[in-house]
């Protein structure tokens, strides 16, 4: 394994049909006043909203709720809730829903008690809070599989303002205190945000596999979770109610990006740079905007990366190879992948997500650009690989 590097995560997980029940042992670690952030309102309609909210009164709990937390949450939406926990001085934060509110948690918390513009220091800057700045626990009930950040600490804000998407991953003191995943409660996620969530997991292994040529035990790992997911995911749409199916994409969906298979890897993110900002223009799943743009993306990094678009193409589907050059493996690996995107569901170009062609120099304008994975990209390229993704 190449360079240095060292690992902590402090995110308690509890999985299972069960695992709701520890909130309560929970409680006794957080302070007397939550806020409760939630979405636009499946949580009320599915019935979980009703559990926590009995779990926190039970435990004495005063709450400060504050419903609405969007899908891809705004910077406007991000200033509602700082203010809301200013106001009510609250003690912690407990998200409750998808990526997007997990994200939005992690935002809130980090910037309350920044005195100063926290857009710009923690989003545009990419800075950390500073060691003597107070931030807020956040715990998690997560509701949907997909982005991983009931056990990172990332959290992606649009500023709808100026059609902007960008993430920033703040260090572990933001990651959440606990999380509970309960596959039960992924049941009634709509049919095109599951699908979305299983090319989100995908995806973050890919970005975090394709890069560097070295003999890395992360890459293994990765290879195990792309096959448990494309099992899964098949499963899973044929019956998505099959709970095997959905609880190992739950699972999946935590381990692909909670930082251990991008351990000694230079990882990539360019997809993720293209797609979040599709994602800005069109409000596109997440998910569905990383899958739009990836076969022209992965099209191009197979020539630098070939050794590691072979091993892909082997490892994780079982292409056999004999008698094919390694650009012939490699291209097979690709169509097997683009196979399996099909079979899932989803889309493969930009205009089915509503993007046309007047869009693409803001797309590419918001893309943000770095040597990463196999490729060194700049702006023209990503104008090539939106137009190849039309
Ligand atoms: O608003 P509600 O009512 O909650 O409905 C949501 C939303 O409409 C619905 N949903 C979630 N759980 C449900 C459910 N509907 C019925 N039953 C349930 N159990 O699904 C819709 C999508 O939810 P959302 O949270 O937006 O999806 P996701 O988990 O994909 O999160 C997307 C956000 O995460 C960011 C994305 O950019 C995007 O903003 N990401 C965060 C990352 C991270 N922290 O590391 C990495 C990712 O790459 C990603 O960028
Ligand atoms: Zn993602």
């Amino acid at each position: 394994m190449q360079g240095n590097f060292s690992y902590h995560n402090p995110t308690k997980l509890y999985f299972g049909e069960d695992s709701l029940n520890y909130l309560k042992d929970e409680l006794k670690n957080f302070g007397p006043v939550v806020l409760l952030n939630y979405g636009s309102g499946s949580v009320k309609r599915n019935g979980i909203y009703d559990q926590v909210i009995a779990i926190l009164k039970g435990g004495g709990k005063s709450i400060v709720e504050n419903p609405g937390v969007m899908s891809n949450p705004t910077l406007e939406k991000l200033r509602e809730g700082i203010q809301i926990a200013r106001d009510n001085k609250v003690d912690w934060i407990l998200a409750l829903g998808g990526g997007s509110v997990c994200d939005y948690s992690k935002a809130v918390a980090a910037s309350v008690y920044y005195d100063g513009d926290y857009w710009d220091k923690f989003w545009l800057k990419q800075e950390q809070p500073d060691a003597d700045q107070k931030l807020l626990p956040v715990g998690c009930i997560l509701t949907m599989a997909g982005t991983g950040s009931e056990m990172n600490a990332g959290t992606v804000i649009t500023d709808a303002e100026h059609t902007f998407k960008v993430g920033h991953v703040f260090d572990d003191r933001l990651m959440p205190k606990f999380s509970i995943l309960n596959p039960k409660f992924t049941m009634t996620v709509p049919d095109n945000q599951m699908k979305a969530g299983i090319y989100d997991i995908m995806n973050h292994i890919m970005e975090q596999y394709f890069s560097d040529f070295d003999d890395n035990t992360s890459d293994y790992l990765s290879e195990g979770l792309m096959r448990s997911l494309i099992v899964a995911s098949r499963k899973a749409v044929k019956n998505p109610q099959d709970y095997e199916a959905r609880s190992n994409i739950m699972w999946t969906a935590t381990w692909a990006l909670n930082t251990l298979i991008g351990l000694g890897k230079r990882e990539d993110w360019m997809v993720h740079m293209i797609g979040h900002s599709v994602g800005a223009w069109t409000h596109a799943p997440h998910g569905y905007c990383l899958a739009a743009v990836s076969m022209a993306y992965y099209r191009r990094a197979m020539k630098p990366g070939l050794p590691k678009f072979v091993r892909f193409a082997k490892n994780v589907w079982n292409v056999q190879g004999d008698g094919m050059t390694d650009e012939q493996i490699a291209e097979a690996g690709l169509v097997a992948l683009k196979s399996w995107m099909l079979e899932v569901g989803l889309p493969l170009t930009i205009s089915e997500i509503g993007a046309t062609p007047d869009m693409i120099p803001g797309i590419t304008g918001g893309t943000i650009c770095y040597p990463a994975g196999y490729l060194d990209l700049k702006p023209e390229d990503i104008t090539e690989i939106l137009k190849d993704s039309l």
